[in-house]
């Protein structure tokens, strides 16, 4: 399937899941069957290195034939793109009052030493080292946020760089005077622009389904499992591909048998047919819970067996959107691919910003994007296996286009 473009494959899920795990097994099948393939860890806890049971370093390190890793190191990338902009902050700050220390640690924003992290993607795909990049990254709500930030960044690079473009005009000792705050300098505007830009790249690259999928790791339990059906409805709204799911440490009957662990696994087992219902048609699968430590090349091929089998780990295994937002006039309406179901077989609950969907029996959470929180439902159809939700134009739902 390799072609020009690079496979970016982009792991999460709840914490001890297994995301860094099944990534680091997944980038060695890859590189097993002759893919340059880098492995790259953007939590900024990295247990990469652990995983591989060997040393790696803030630059792609060799781990085998094919296969680099890398735990990018967050002041580096702080330096790299942020510096400017903390120190506008940093003035802005002392400049109201607030002590210089106070100052400089409020400029590092949270989330920023992730989002430095992910920029690697683009420096990956744009030096045409590698086929495909794999990346270990943070917990659910933690990617999520970073993931969408991009969204947000458009709109700065529209409205507020052009404002830094006018200012240098008018100058800006007299705009201070007249607005009472220091202004940033132009490099601030420019260091700004030039992160957005780089955050707008990884988005549009993660966004691409021509190249990327978002893969969600959980373990059959139901924490993990309610915030991956949350971070999976947001994957698909807001327009990040996934074509996998993968249920990880799945007790295998020969373990469970000694009866200890027999309860266990019926929960278990209660627990994966409702997974399958809720992420259909993206393909669940399974990994066992092995009876030994899992580090260190050998043991990882072994679970990228159990995953893959003899399939390419860089498939994609599911292409196509089950949800998305389309703007009708006024109205949005949120479009729910559920082929093989009849209307009568559906039924819709709305609670808060979650629309339950049942379907035969078994439930399906939609968590509701912004825009349509506070629009009130106006029925549904099905069409062609597409269930159709419409939502009332509201004032905030019409100056809002996501997910279309
Ligand atoms: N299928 C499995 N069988 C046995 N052990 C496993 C399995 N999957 C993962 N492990 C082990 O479970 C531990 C946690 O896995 P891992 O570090 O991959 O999770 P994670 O989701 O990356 O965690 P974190 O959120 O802390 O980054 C590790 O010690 C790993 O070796
Ligand atoms: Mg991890």
């Amino acid at each position: 399937m390799m072609g020009p473009m690079t496979r970016i494959l982009l792991y999460t899920g709840k914490g001890g899941v297994g995301k860094t795990s099944i990534a680091a097994a997944t980038a060695l099948l890859s590189a097993r069957r002759g893919y340059r393939t880098i492995v790259l860890s953007t939590d900024i806890a990295h247990s990469l290195a652990d995983a591989f049971d060997v040393p790696l370093g803030p630059e792609p390190t060799v781990i085998e034939k094919n296969l680099w890793g890398q735990e990018p190191d967050v002041y580096h990338n702080i330096a790299r793109y942020w510096s400017t902009i903390q120190k506008y902050m940093a003035e802005l700050f002392s400049w109201r009052g607030l002590d210089a220390v106070l100052a400089e640690e409020m400029t590092v924003l949270p989330g920023m030493d992730e989002l430095g992290n992910l920029l690697w993607i683009a420096d990956h795909v744009e030096s045409g080292d590698y086929d495909v990049i794999v990346v270990d990254a943070a917990p659910t709500g933690e990617t999520l946020r970073l993931l969408s930030l991009p969204e947000a960044s458009r709109w700065w690079i529209e409205r507020i760089a052009p404002i830094g473009r006018r200012v240098s005009r008018i100058g800006r000792p007299m705009l201070e005077r007249m607005i009472g705050v220091p202004m940033p300098r132009d490099e601030v505007f420019a260091a700004a622009e030039r992160l957005l830009n780089r955050l707008d790249k990884v988005h549009r690259l993660l966004a691409d389904p021509a190249q990327s999928s978002v893969r969600i790791a959980l373990a059959l339990e139901k924490l993990s499992i309610v915030e991956a059906q949350r971070s999976f409805t947001y994957f698909h709204l807001f327009g990040y591909p996934s074509d996998l799911v993968v249920c990880n440490r799945v007790l295998p009957s020969e373990m469970a048998g000694d009866g200890s662990f027999g309860g266990l696994r019926a929960t278990q087992q209660r627990y994966l047919p409702e997974v399958e219902a809720q992420y259909a048609p993206v393909p669940v699968r399974t990994v066992p819970q092995f009876d030994r430590e899992m580090i260190g090349t050998e043991r990882l091929a072994e679970i990228g067996r159990a995953l893959f089998g003899d399939d390419d780990p860089t498939s994609f295994f599911y292409r196509g959107r089950p949800y998305r937002v389309v703007a009708e006039g006024d109205e949005h309406v949120l479009e729910v691919l559920l082929p093989f179901t009849s209307r009568d077989a559906v039924q819709l609950t709305r609670d808060g910003d979650e629309l339950l969907l049942q379907v035969d029996g078994l439930r399906r959470t939609i968590v509701l994007p912004r825009a349509l929180v506070d629009a009130p439902t106006m029925g549904a159809k099905m069409e062609d296996g597409v269930l159709r939700i419409r939502f009332q134009g509201t004032k905030s739902t019409k100056s809002s286009k996501r997910g279309g």
